[in-house]
């Protein structure tokens, strides 16, 4: 009986790995990217991707237990709610960038990148410095919270 059990459980849990969320997204367009309207210099670049893309852009990596359900319904439900709020890689679309001028804020405060998220990625675990360096960057080069400053086009650093 036991065993009979568990071969069900077992067939069950293979046939729901036919369930997937949609993950589909538009090709990024490098013109539209926040980084490059910005021209962000390489190390911001590094960083930034390394600790927000996952969530805030069409970019996302997704690791291996992405795909296995139920964790792929929790994982893509977070991504989708992420690039709802903010999408650097729709940064010609104003809708994208209206809640951007937080960034500096949820960093200083140790919102973003979510803690656990940080904790299983190594690529977006932050020293205090690169935190620092990261907060200034975002108070200059991000949008105002009445949305001026968006366009940077004279911006070179
Ligand atoms: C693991 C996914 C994930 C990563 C990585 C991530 N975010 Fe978020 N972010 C979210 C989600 C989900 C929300 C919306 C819900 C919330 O506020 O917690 C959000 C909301 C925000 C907001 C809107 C303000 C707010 O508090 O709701 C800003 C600004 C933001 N993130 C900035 C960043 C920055 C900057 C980085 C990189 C340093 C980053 N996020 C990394 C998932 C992520």
């Amino acid at each position: 009986m036991k065993k009979r059990i568990a071969l069900i459980l077992i067939a069950l849990f293979a046939l729901a790995q036919l369930i997937q969320p949609d993950r589909s997204v538009p090709a990024p367009a490098p013109a539209n990217d926040m980084l490059t309207l910005t021209q962000a210099p390489p190390d911001i670049r590094v960083l930034v991707e390394g600790a927000c893309y996952d969530c805030h852009s069409d970019k996302s990596t997704y690791p291996w237990y992405a795909y296995v359900t139920p964790m792929n319904f929790w994982l893509q439900s977070h991504i989708n709610e992420g690039r709802e709020k903010m999408n650097f890689s729709r940064w010609n679309d104003p809708a994208s960038r209206e809640e951007a001028y937080e960034c500096g804020e949820v960093l200083r405060e140790g919102e973003m990148p979510p803690k656990n998220y940080a904790f299983i990625h190594g690529h977006a675990q932050l020293t205090d410095a690169q935190r620092g360096r990261l907060v200034d960057w975002f108070d200059a080069h991000m949008p105002k919270e009445d949305g001026s400053g968006a366009e940077h086009e004279e911006n070179h650093d």
